[in-house]
C-alpha cells in the first residue's frame, strides 16, 4: 500500500499519468469496479487522506495535517464497517504507478430506502471512539445530526462518500467513479442526493447534473445540499 502519511499536503504524489494527460476524451476514460472483499484496508487510509483537508474535516478535528489523516483512518474504518454489503462502493478500475484501485479512492452510495444505515458493529463503533477522542466524536456527531435532520425524504440514492487522494487528482478518476454510480442511479430512475464542504466541488457536480438545493452553516463551514433529477429516459 502505497498511501504515505506525511503532511506534505496535495503534492504528496506525483501526479499519475491520466487519459486527459494522454489526451483521451469520456470514452476512454478509466471507469470504476466494485470494491473486492479484501480491499477495504486499502480503501481507509486513501479517503482518509482524500477528505484530510477538507473545509469540515479541518473545523471538526482542528489538528494538524497528521492528526487529521490518524483521526480520519478511524473514521473512514468505521463507516466502511458500517457500509460493507450495504452500499455501492466503487473504486477506481486503473492500475498506475505505484497506487492501484482503492489506493487511489472511491465512491460510498446508499441505495433508495436503504438510508440512514444501521451503526457500525460494537467494535467498530468502540474503535472510532478511542481512535478519535470523545470530542472530536461528539463534534462529528453533532454534524451528522444536523444533516439527517436536513436528509432528503422522497426516494433517492445517497452519495455517502467521494474522495480521490490528492496527487491522482485531476485526471478523471472523481468523473468515472460519479458515473459509473449514476448509471445505476439512472437504471433506478430515481434523484441523487448528496452534501459537500468544497466550494470547488459545486462546478465539478453541476457538470454531472446536480444543483444546489441548499447551503447551511455546520461548525462554522458552508455546506451544500445538492440534487440530481430523476432521468426520464
Ligand atoms: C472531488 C474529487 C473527488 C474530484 O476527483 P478528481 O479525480 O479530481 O475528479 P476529475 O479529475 O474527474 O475532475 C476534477 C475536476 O475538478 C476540478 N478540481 C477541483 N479540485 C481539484 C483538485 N484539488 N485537483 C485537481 N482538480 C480539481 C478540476 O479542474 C477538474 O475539472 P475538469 O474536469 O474541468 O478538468 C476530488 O477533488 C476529491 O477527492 N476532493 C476531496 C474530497 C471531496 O471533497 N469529495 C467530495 C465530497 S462530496
Amino acid at each position: 500500500m502505497a498511501i504515505r502519511e506525511s503532511a506534505q499536503g496535495p503534492e504528496a504524489h506525483p501526479p499519475l499519468p491520466g487519459p486527459k494527460a494522454e489526451g483521451g476524451d469520456e470514452h476512454t476514460r478509466p471507469r470504476a469496479r466494485r470494491l473486492e472483499a479484501d480491499e477495504a484496508e486499502r480503501l481507509a487510509p486513501a479517503l482518509a487522506l482524500a477528505f484530510r483537508d477538507n473545509p469540515l474535516n479541518r473545523a471538526v478535528i482542528r489538528g494538524t495535517a497528521a492528526q487529521r489523516l490518524r483521526s480520519n483512518r478511524f473514521g473512514m474504518a468505521a463507516t466502511l464497517a458500517a457500509t460493507r454489503g450495504r452500499a455501492t462502493i466503487l473504486v477506481p478500475a486503473r492500475e498506475a504507478a505505484e497506487l492501484s484501485g482503492p489506493d487511489l479512492g472511491g465512491l460510498i452510495a446508499i441505495a433508495p430506502g436503504a438510508w440512514p444505515l444501521p451503526p457500525p458493529p460494537f467494535l467498530a463503533q468502540i474503535e472510532f471512539w478511542l481512535g478519535q477522542g470523545l470530542r472530536i466524536s461528539y463534534r462529528w456527531g453533532r454534524v451528522w445530526t444536523e444533516l439527517a435532520d436536513l436528509h432528503l425524504l422522497e426516494p433517492h440514492w445517497y452519495l455517502e462518500m467521494l474522495g480521490v487522494v490528492p496527487g491522482a487528482r485531476g485526471n478523471g478518476v472523481g468523473s468515472s467513479l460519479l458515473e459509473t454510480w449514476l448509471e445505476e442511479v439512472d437504471r433506478d430512475r430515481v434523484p441523487a442526493y448528496l452534501e459537500t464542504d468544497r466550494r470547488e466541488n459545486l462546478d465539478f457536480y453541476a457538470r454531472h447534473d446536480f444543483e444546489v438545493l441548499s447551503c447551511h452553516t455546520l461548525c462554522g463551514i458552508p455546506v451544500w445540499r445538492m440534487l440530481r433529477p430523476a432521468s426520464i429516459f
